[in-house]
């Protein structure tokens, strides 16, 4: 995909305006980065952006510093808007920045919340691309309250690390714990790790 030099100038200052610049640059390693280009053109595949001329709305839970809104706002797809949830207080400023324009066009909202405590709202798509960050408890609860009718992607991995505490050995595993009614599965081999993605429905 390719990303237009007036979004890159608001990525910079995403980094610029951070409090840990050098965290804020783990967003931007090859195997985050290739593992949203990945979602997003798998999401033009599945969505077909020249038949499905709706515009979407969409939710990033676990959104970070809000590469991923970028990227789906620089996509083919057709989008209306875009919110993106994280936990951590210190990446909403770092989001908005990075969606700037979007942002300003108040396409792009971000909130500091806890995923599985969000109730009531309503997106075409909900994305978490933060599984391997939340427990299999909390991953269920956060699914139970994700609306009946939106279309979830999930995304995890099978990186041993301390942060990691819900990882899967393969995509066979991540998808036994995503519990989704599946349009698509498939595994994304990296450097050091593989990313898993499963596209589908709640299984009700
Ligand atoms: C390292 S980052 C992103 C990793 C992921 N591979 C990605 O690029 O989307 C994980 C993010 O999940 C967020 N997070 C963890 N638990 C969360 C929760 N319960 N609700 C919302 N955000 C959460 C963290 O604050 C962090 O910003």
């Amino acid at each position: 995909m390719l990303i237009d030099t007036e979004h890159l100038h608001h990525w910079m200052n995403a980094v610029r305006v951070s409090n840990n610049p050098m965290r804020t640059l783990d967003a931007f390693w090859s195997g985050q980065i290739k593992s949203k280009e990945w979602l997003v053109d798998t999401l033009e595949y599945v969505i077909r952006p020249n038949i499905n001329k709706e515009p979407l709305t969409i939710e990033i839970h676990g959104g970070w510093v809000g590469t991923l809104a970028s990227m789906l706002f620089q996509s083919n797809l057709n989008i209306k808007s875009i919110r993106s949830v994280d936990i951590d207080p210190h990446v909403q400023h770092i989001a908005e920045e990075m969606n700037r324009i979007e942002y300003n066009q108040g396409r792009f909202t971000s909130l500091t919340a806890d995923m599985t405590s969000l109730t009531n709202y309503s997106a075409d798509i909900v994305i978490n691309t933060s599984c391997e960050h939340i427990t299999q408890e909390q991953y269920d609860k956060w699914l139970e309250n994700t609306p009946e009718n939106s279309m979830v992607i999930a995304q995890g991995n099978n990186y041993k690390i301390d942060e990691h505490i819900r990882i899967s050995k393969d995509i066979d595993e991540f998808e036994q714990q995503c519990h989704l009614n599946r349009k698509f599965a498939g595994t994304k081999r990296l450097p050091i790790y593989d990313r898993y993605m499963i596209i589908g429905n709640k299984n009700v």
